[in-house]
């Protein structure tokens, strides 16, 4: 993509692939939970590309909120700290959720908010993530709805950011050391 000019390294997942990939995650989501309104939780801010994609291959009566957590900042490696920036607006109680990730790396955040969540009773709680990085997850999660594996490498796009910036770009990549600058 022409805005970031040589910032972009390598694309690892294009936007072909990744439209693909959520009409089929979609499609099992929609059987998996017929007869049920779902209610998708974004984790901001990086699920919002996901979750605006992902949800209209959804054939289901939806409803949407959202939740922030402090996660990386500017800088690429995990804190393990987790802090909710912003709740949700609504009671979960007896609901059918299903939360929207970006990307599950550590696996802290994930794991930090099913608790939470878990805590509010819900009828059922599920995950979809879109990537899932290989082999570093600290905390065991089940995840039922994951889009790509990915090698544990830094990625921007697709609502990823690294400083805020990259969300905009419609694929998945690594970016040139030169960036990091
Ligand atoms: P975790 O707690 O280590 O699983 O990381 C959770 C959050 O860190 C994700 O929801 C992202 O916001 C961010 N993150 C993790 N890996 C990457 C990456 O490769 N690029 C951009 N953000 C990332
Ligand atoms: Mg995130």
């Amino acid at each position: 993509m022409e805005a970031y000019g040589s910032e972009i390294d390598r694309v690892l997942i294009t936007a072909e692939e990744i439209e693909t990939r959520l009409a089929e995650l979609g499609e099992a989501i929609t059987r998996d939970h017929a007869g049920q309104t779902l209610l998708l939780i974004g984790v901001l801010k990086g699920a919002f590309v996901v979750m605006a994609d992902l949800s209209r291959h959804i054939n289901l009566p939806l409803e949407f909120d959202f939740m922030a957590v402090s996660s990386y900042g500017a800088a690429t490696k995990t804190s393990g700290v987790v802090r909710i920036l912003k709740d949700l607006d609504h009671d979960i109680e007896g609901r059918d959720v299903l939360i929207v990730e970006d990307i599950v790396d550590s696996g802290l955040t994930l794991n930090y908010l099913l608790k939470n969540l878990q805590a509010r009773r819900p009828a059922s709680l599920e995950v979809a993530a879109l990537l899932r990085k290989e082999g570093i997850q600290e905390v065991d999660i089940d995840i039922r709805y994951v889009g790509f594996d990915i090698p544990p490498e830094f990625v921007v796009g697709y609502g990823l950011d690294y400083g805020e910036r990259f969300r905009n770009l419609p694929f998945v990549a690594t970016l040139k050391p030169s960036a990091y600058a």
